[in-house]
């Protein structure tokens, strides 16, 4: 006897209520990812004496350490807990901005952040290098020569407590490395890894457990569409669509083919945007997490609100990120 259209559509809708009831069983028999390591990642602060920023950055503090969130939509390991993050890392863009100041100028706002750090700030701390925390390159504008002992990265190198602008360390089963993204060329800067640099990575990679999930923070994103949002119009050339190098890594394929080798590598996490961005390529999560100070503390930049994001990093290697506003609005 033939089936009717309607008979088959019910017997796969029945089907498919089978095949649905079946699946929690085997998922209830896995075993739930949990949560290593809970980072709070407040990028591009840009911190200064002007517009309240420092009142801004502290109110920022005690909402990372006493104003606790979850991760959306109940995830297991994170039992609804909302505890704290066990580690803050700045993304860059740490003061206003250095790359133009002179020495008085960048010294008030190194000054006033070990301040803000130390009154406000209880927790574990590890910092990436912005663009703006480096001293001088605009050599007319900051009055320097490229003599002085603090000219470029030395000085916030010191700020950060660090011989180097790169680093890597190991928490909750989690290898976290701070790439440096920021370099120098004709346009100022631009976003990507020296040969010294990328020879450390390599080693530093090679030197821990391939089956060690791995996340990286860089001040400028490795891979985002949010630079085509900025650039808008002034992105269209003859050839099509350019990305400038100021928004955005150039080195790009040289991380895509890093990631391709070594696929212990998650996630990689960045600021300089001021825009909340989440993309999927290739198993890697790349995070583009706002900004501290929004628009600069003028207000929010696009969309994006006065705040910080919280990223959780779960013992199967995979990432959530939830961006957090914490209150702040622009002092008028
Ligand atoms: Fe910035």
């Amino acid at each position: 006897m033939p089936i009717s259209r309607r008979d088959f559509l019910l017997a796969a809708s029945a089907g498919t209520c089978l095949a649905a009831t079946a699946i929690p069983s085997s998922a209830n028999a896995a075993t739930p990812r949990s949560r290593r390591l809970r980072i709070a990642h407040l990028t591009d602060i840009h911190l200064q004496p002007e517009l309240q920023a420092a009142r801004g950055l502290a109110t920022c503090f005690a909402h990372v350490q006493t104003r606790p969130v979850a991760t959306s939509g109940g995830v297991a390991g994170d039992g609804g807990d909302g505890s704290p993050p066990d580690l803050i890392i700045t993304g860059g863009d740490t003061i206003m901005d250095a790359f133009e100041a002179d020495m008085a100028r960048t010294k008030l706002q190194w000054e006033l952040w070990r301040k803000v750090k130390a009154d406000h700030c209880g927790i574990e701390m590890h910092s990436v290098v912005g663009n703006h925390d480096v001293w001088g390159w605009a050599r007319a504008k900051a009055g320097t020569t490229g003599d002085e002992p603090l000219y470029g990265k030395r000085w916030v190198c010191d700020e950060f407590g660090r011989d180097l602008p790169y680093t890597s360390f190991d928490r909750g089963g989690w290898h976290i490395v701070l790439i440096d993204s920021i370099f120098p060329d004709e346009q100022r800067y631009i976003g990507r890894v020296d040969e010294a640099q990328w020879d450390w990575l390599e080693r530093d990679l090679a030197a821990i457990d391939p089956a060690t999930p791995v996340i990286l923070f860089s001040h400028m994103p490795i891979l985002s569409a949010t630079p085509l949002v900025v650039a808008g119009p002034s992105a269209l050339g003859p050839a099509g669509i350019q990305v400038p190098g100021k928004f955005m890594h150039v080195d790009g394929d040289r991380f895509q083919n890093l990631f391709s080798r070594r696929r212990n590598i998650k996630a990689c996490a960045s600021g300089h945007m001021h825009l909340i961005e989440q993309l999927d390529y290739q198993g890697v999560r790349y995070l583009c997490n706002g900004a501290v100070s929004a628009g600069w503390w003028k207000g929010q930049n696009r969309d994006t609100d006065f705040g910080y994001a919280v990223v959780d990093l779960f013992d199967d290697g995979t990432v959530e990120r939830r961006y957090v506003p914490y209150g702040w609005t622009a002092a008028t």
